[in-house]
């Protein structure tokens, strides 16, 4: 595993944007896994600027994301549907039919979950995944517990999460309860792993994740088990 300390946020989204635009020019049909959150957004900015400068080709890049809300759909504007359309995928040439969101509105959940877990192994797994880090230390919206679910599957979000992400919604009680995410097989099976986190508040997180025990109380720690992970940290 390699942790890497950066002074910023700016820092950290460059280095993380050089190391998917690697991925995407050594393999152009790279299968990237893909996050939301406000850790990615600069990321995708710089992955935007590439392209526009001419340095950087999605056409054969196919994405797939880690999570969405259960009940929003693409046209809400806190899906991760509308989120991804909006910080990246309508500014890059990726082809629309060739960007996956789990939905969140299917009517059949169970079946969504299994085909979505039939789509990545279909592309043979993630080429490199992109992680943000909660701050229960969740991946994906693999919150802590127990016991994990391996496949995609339906979870409660946690109250710190709920509480943590309030801020994009007009208060608390908006806040979806429930969400679909991606589950710890296909983060694990993913070639390469790219956590991103910045901030005081993420510090403390970060080295119980990655110097701390294994545990699925700390849902990140799994990475350690993981043999190409890349830990960027801005401090600010
Ligand atoms: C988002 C996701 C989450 C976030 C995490 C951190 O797709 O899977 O695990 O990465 O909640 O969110 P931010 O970056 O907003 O602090």
């Amino acid at each position: 595993m390699k942790i890497i300390t950066v002074s910023s946020y700016e820092e950290m989204s460059r280095q993380a944007a050089n190391r998917i635009a690697a991925q995407v020019i050594s393999k152009p049909n790279s299968v990237l896994g893909l996050a939301t959150g406000s850790s990615p957004v600069g990321t995708y900015r710089r992955l935007i600027e590439m392209y526009e400068a001419g340095d950087l080709d999605f056409s054969e890049v196919t994405s797939i994301n880690l999570d969405e809300y259960l009940g929003l759909d693409g046209t809400h504007d806190q899906s991760y549907r509308y989120f991804m359309q909006e910080n990246l995928f309508r500014h890059i040439n990726i082809r629309p039919e060739n960007t996956y969101v789990p939905s969140g509105v299917a009517a059949d959940i169970a079946k969504e979950c299994k085909e979505y877990d039939a789509r990545i192994d279909a592309y043979g797994g993630i080429d490199l995944q992109l992680l943000g880090i909660g701050l229960d230390g969740h991946i994906g919206f693999n919150e802590p517990a127990t016991t994990f679910q391996t496949g995609t599957h339906v979870v409660d979000l946690h109250p710190s999460t709920i509480t943590a992400n309030a801020r994009f919604f007009a208060d608390e009680s908006q806040v979806p309860r429930k969400a679909i995410t991606m589950g710890m097989t296909a983060i694990m099976q993913a070639k390469k792993v790219l956590l991103i986190a910045n901030g005081p508040a993420k510090k403390e997180i970060v080295e119980k994740a990655f110097y701390g025990p294994v545990t699925p109380e700390v849902p990140a720690s799994i990475l350690q088990l993981h043999r190409d992970v890349t830990v960027i940290f801005g401090e600010t």
